[in-house]
């Protein structure tokens, strides 16, 4: 029988980590999580109820609370809070920079970790974040670490929005992308590091293919 592995996909944002994570897991017949919109559905529940990026006792609270979770039609995901459709009201840039904000808070890392853990455990799964590699399942049988360069993943994230019609600037864009990073890997709990075993693939030069091809490969050597 071929072994249901754990994956994990980790990287800076506009590195190709959720496109990849999608198509690995429909190739592999695995569920995807995507951690990151696990966090970004967070900052949305705080801010709709005013809760600060700074308020931990506040937002372990909100998190206790909330109920997240995925749902799969065919090519295309779903993030639910309470039971309300929230996909396209977190991928707005305001909750971006929101989110990685939230996401330093050491309270909701518990909480998603908590989360991502039980999600994950039973193994045939694909989680792409920041930490999956180095925090959440250090275990993990393949680790990979998806880069690319700023300009790259800037213009990738600018694409993205312009496709859904939102009115954005691509060097605003690119700067914000940077502005992310450096939040999510220079705070205190759980940056983004790449993990010592994870296989860094650099996507910059690369089609979606290709990368695709080169993580098949891996993981057919590891089951
Ligand atoms: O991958 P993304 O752009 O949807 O992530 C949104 C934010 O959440 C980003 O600023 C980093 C943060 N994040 C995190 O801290 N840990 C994760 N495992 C996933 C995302």
């Amino acid at each position: 029988m071929v072994k249901k592995l754990i994956i994990a996909i980790d990287g800076p944002s506009g590195a190709g980590k959720s496109t990849l994570s999608r198509l690995l897991s429909n190739r592999l017949n695995y569920i995807n999580i995507d951690t990151g919109a696990m966090y970004r559905t967070v900052a949305l529940a705080a801010s709709r109820v005013g809760i600060a990026s700074d308020d931990g006792s506040g937002l372990k609270r909100l998190c206790a609370k909330i109920e997240i979770h995925f749902e799969r039609n065919g090519q295309f995901e779903t993030v639910w809070l309470n039971g309300e459709n929230v996909s396209e009201l977190i991928r707005t840039p305001e909750m971006s920079m929101l989110t990685s904000a939230i996401a330093a808070c050491p309270e909701v890392r518990d909480s998603m970790v908590d989360l991502q853990r039980q999600m994950g455990e039973n193994g045939g799964v694909v989680l792409e974040g920041r930490d999956i590699g180095s925090v959440v399942f250090p275990d993990a049988e393949v680790k990979f670490y998806l880069e690319a360069s700023v300009q790259a993943r800037g213009r990738r994230r600018y694409d993205e929005l312009i496709l859904k019609g939102l009115d954005v600037d691509l060097a605003q864009t690119i700067k914000e992308v940077q502005t992310r990073d450096e939040a999510d890997s220079e705070r205190e709990h759980a940056p983004l590091v790449c993990a010592d075993d994870a296989i860094v693939i650099d996507s910059t030069r690369l089609t979606i293919e290709q990368v695709l091809e080169r993580m098949i490969d891996v993981v057919k050597s590891r089951q």
